[in-house]
């Protein structure tokens, strides 16, 4: 099952580093490739001779060789690999991943990997359980990163209890769920708009809005661990260190070019014009089309290069609508082709949101009210209802965004199932 995966495996300095020999024997027998890399204090633990002769591959400890001078390049191991995983990590380890310290090649090439990273603990109970162990792997989830649960039983300090590193079958078998999940969009074309479109009035002015785009990325993320081949086409506004568009970037490596999981291309833009043109012209290859942009109704008619000046007095700006996007696209709508819609009302909108999914084409609107505590833009949560083609509202409780994704998921593969057979 793992046959032709590329795996980067990273020992650390732990006792628990005899079974990442074993560990590399499990993943050749099954066909995979393992590149190694060993951290200076990992080479006290284990030697590279074994490892390399396991792997058939040399082991890799320093940023140079030392007799060639030779480079080895952490961003090019980076995305190679299908996945890394670093098993045993050390706390101290987690600690320097959690901080973005990268003083060793097993750190830059984590810092540099696009590929899911796969973490497998072995400590002393009493480390593991320190709280500052336990915020930093809390931190590694929140960017994106999995943990494997240690095991509970004998520890090399003599004491018993939660800090072994999982036992290598167990490891085994956790990557081979982890690449094979739910496929339910395997090999489909997935369009997302997302986030808010700044229009220009001047070189320092702009019409925005608060959207924060977390509902896009959040289905982007859903729909890439299903398999789906994602264009997210995202507005400005989002902060560099946010969490979840890491997440998506890690998820859209190149990395995964062999891995079975899916794949998202990222593609920014700044205004609703762009947006459209970006849509536009993937459109006809996408099987699901979502579009759930807070696009800006109305741009300057005339943005000007200069700052405006004057303000004293006050001035005006003509609007002109902007594309509408949704609308555009529903009019080129195939009949093996699903658009999504969402709708963000201020008020109950339910007929504001089914006079929208009529006036785009829409297959399925979701709408959320302001109304509602926790939902719309910003937040991690959010509230929908769902109306599909039988235009009988649906309406969910509140719910993490990553919930929510879920939920419409659910809802694109039965209407898409409903009088054809679009999803497996
Ligand atoms: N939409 C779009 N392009 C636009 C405006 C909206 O693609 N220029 C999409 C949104 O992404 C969303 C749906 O249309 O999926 C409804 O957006 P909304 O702003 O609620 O609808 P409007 O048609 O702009 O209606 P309103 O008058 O309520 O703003």
């Amino acid at each position: 099952m793992l046959h032709g995966k590329k795996f980067i495996l990273g020992i650390t300095g732990s006792i628990a580093a005899y079974k990442a020999a074993y560990l590399t024997r499990l993943l050749k027998k099954q066909g995979a490739e393992v590149k190694i890399i060993l951290t200076p204090y990992g080479k006290e633990f284990i030697t590279p001779v074994t490892l390399a002769t396991l792997s058939d591959n040399t082991v890799l400890t320093d940023f140079f060789k030392h007799d060639d001078g030779a480079w080895n390049s952490h961003v090019e191991l980076g995305l190679w690999a299908d996945a890394m995983i670093i098993a045993p990590a050390t706390a101290n380890t987690i600690a320097k991943m959690a901080n973005g310290v990268c003083d060793n090649l097993l750190l830059t090439t984590y810092l540099s990997a696009r590929c899911p990273v796969i973490v497998a603990p072995a400590m002393d109970l009493d480390m593991f359980q320190h709280p500052a162990t336990q915020a930093n792997l809390k931190t590694l989830e929140s960017y994106g990163n999995h943990i494997i649960e240690p095991a509970t039983g004998e520890l090399a300090s003599g004491l018993e209890g939660k800090g072994r590193m999982e036992e290598p079958e167990k490891i085994v078998t956790w990557l081979e769920g982890f690449l094979k999940k739910k496929q339910r969009f395997t090999g489909k074309k997935v369009l997302i708009t997302a986030g808010p479109t700044f229009e220009k009035i001047d070189p320092v002015r702009f019409i925005g809005n608060y959207s924060s785009g977390k509902m896009g990325l959040a289905l982007a993320e859903a729909l890439v661990e299903e398999g789906a081949d994602v264009s997210l086409i995202l507005g400005p506004n989002l902060e560099v260190g946010n969490p979840r568009l890491h997440r998506v970037r890690r998820e859209s490596g190149i990395g995964n070019r062999q891995a079975e999981i899916g794949r998202i291309s990222l593609i920014h833009v700044v205004s609703g014009e762009e947006m459209y043109k970006e849509a536009h012209e993937i459109y006809p290859d996408m099987d699901v089309s979502i579009m759930a942009a807070a696009v800006a109704d109305f741009k300057p008619l005339d943005p000007k290069e200069s700052k405006i000046k004057g303000k004293e007095k006050g001035f005006s700006i003509d609007l002109v609508p902007n594309p509408d996007i949704a609308k555009e696209l529903g009019k080129l709508k195939r009949a093996d082709q699903l658009n999504i819609g969402f709708a963000l009302e201020t008020d109950e909108g339910l007929e504001s949101a089914l006079a929208k999914k009529h006036r785009k084409n829409f297959d399925l609107i979701v709408l959320n009210s302001l109304q509602d505590q926790g939902a719309g833009f910003g937040g991690d949560t959010n509230q929908i209802t769902l109306i599909a083609k039988d235009n009988k509202p649906r309406k969910f409780e509140l719910k993490s965004k990553k919930d929510v994704a879920k939920d419409i998921l659910d809802e694109i593969v039965r209407i898409g199932n409903q009088d054809q057979k679009l999803f497996p």
